[in-house]
């Protein structure tokens, strides 16, 4: 299994491209099964979780083609010839049950297998489910799979969240576009990723009021026809080279980086003393004098969000003072406290908060995360900690973080990936 090896202490400078986001693109791939005709992605990032969302749509017998050499064009669009979203892939990623709700809405029924348990919570996905039955699908639950079937379609429903989740919000949206009549999705999760969906949909001839707020209105059409959409720039890949920036004591400049995506990030590093401004095609960041300890709870957007808590909790492991952190999203997403700590952190968990002592400095270790951003927010401490650290079970950072290395390198960092 590849590792990556960092030699830290190095201040970034210079200039990283950010790729389209990854949790934009997934609900988007799945939105290509609401039509036969073509929907054309465009700003694609290159990511391990794109590709099994690829071999998932693939296995619902719809081609997805690849239209332009550098990849990151996709053309999705063909008949539905099976109706099974199996174990296999959606073990690998829970995204996959966003092709619930765009395959009953459009051939009426639906077999998932049910995600299970994942690194970072018990992330159930009743709300989808619910939320699908007042939509008139009947749900049954076997063999480890969701069966959902509307033979008659679906139709119109006022659905209630319980919470703003973004998953149930996206597959609700989506079955909603071509059910008979209206829906309409009270405390909707408000995420730029979601915009991006109703955007891409209203392209497809979905007709939808109030997007980007928690109240969605959609008046069901018949048949969405193809369009070509592009996606919206990365705001947790953006975050998490602003901490980079952020923790080496250096600058960078952030293309394509969107102020407006930033939610609570763009204040919490402005009172962590990191000053983010807004350019043209993208963001400048640097560090002005010293970090600040400075406390953050995360919430749905946009308030501070979960997919960067990590990234924070290394920048705050090298400031001034004290900082606390607190999840409020996943019941357990505190995985790479004991690593940050191997590295010399001083961070202590109880329940859902984390107390983060700041400390002068950091020493490199060789360290391993189960999750993602837990994965990142190492790579995020080794580029400030003294001497060697090796981050293992690289495969985490490829489902979402396209070429990390060589993207640190190009601006000065001392960070190679090891095969084997
Ligand atoms: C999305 O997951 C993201 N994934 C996650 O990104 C992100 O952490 C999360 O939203 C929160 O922002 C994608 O967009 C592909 P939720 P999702 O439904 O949709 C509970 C990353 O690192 N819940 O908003 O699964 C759930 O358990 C990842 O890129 C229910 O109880 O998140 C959680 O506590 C990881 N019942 C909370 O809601 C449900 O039916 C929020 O989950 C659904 C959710």
């Amino acid at each position: 299994m590849d590792r990556i090896l960092i030699r830290g202490g190095r201040p970034l400078s210079g200039e990283i491209a950010i790729g389209g986001a990854k949790n934009a693109a997934l609900p988007l791939m799945a939105a290509g099964l609401l039509t036969p005709e073509r929907l054309v992605l465009t700003n694609v990032p290159q990511l391990a979780d794109i590709a099994t969302m690829k071999a998932l749509i693939a296995q619902h017998g719809v081609a997805v083609e690849q239209p332009t050499n550098d990849g990151r064009t996709l053309a999705i669009g063909g008949e539905i010839a099976s109706t099974e979203a199996p174990y296999d892939i959606v073990r690998k990623m829970r995204a996959s049950v966003l092709v619930l709700g765009p395959l009953v809405a459009r051939v009426g029924e639906a077999r998932v297998s049910l995600p299970g348990g994942c690194a970072i919570g018990t992330r159930p996905i009743d709300l989808h489910l619910k939320g699908l039955e007042q939509m008139g699908a009947v749900i049954r639950l076997d063999g480890g799979y969701v069966h959902a079937s509307a033979p008659q379609g679906l139709r119109g429903a006022a659905i209630v969240l319980a919470m703003p989740s973004v998953g149930a919000t996206e597959n609700l949206l989506m079955a909603a576009s071509l059910a008979d009549g209206q829906t309409i999705i009270a405390n909707a999760a408000r995420e730029p990723e979601i915009s991006d969906l109703a955007d891409c949909l209203v392209a497809m001839g979905a007709r939808i009021e109030g997007i980007g707020t928690d109240r969605l209105t959609i008046e069901g059409v018949r048949r969405l026809h193809g369009a070509t959409h592009a996606i919206i720039p990365d705001r947790i890949e953006t975050g998490t080279y602003a901490c980079a920036a952020a923790i080496t004591g250096g600058s960078l400049f952030l293309r394509h980086g969107r102020l407006d995506h930033l939610g609570a990030v763009a204040r919490v590093l402005a009172e962590a003393g990191v000053e983010v401004s807004a350019e043209d095609d993208g963001l400048s960041v640097r560090r002005l004098n010293g970090l600040h300890g400075t406390d953050a709870m995360t919430e749905p957007y946009p308030g501070f969000p979960t997919d960067m808590q990590a990234q924070l909790m290394a920048l705050m492991a090298v400031a001034e003072g004290a900082a606390m952190i607190t999840e409020t999203i996943f019941e357990n997403r505190f995985m790479h406290v004991p690593e940050l700590n191997r590295l010399g952190a001083r961070v202590n968990v109880h329940g859902a908060s984390a107390i983060v002592r700041g400390v002068p400095a950091l020493s490199g270790a060789p360290v391993m995360a189960t999750d993602l951003r837990a994965s990142v927010s190492l790579v995020v401490a080794g580029l400030a900690a003294r001497g060697e650290t090796i981050v293992n079970r690289v495969y985490h950072l490829d489902r979402g973080y396209e070429a990390v290395e060589q993207k640190l390198a190009a601006c000065g960092a001392e960070i190679e990936r090891l095969a084997g």
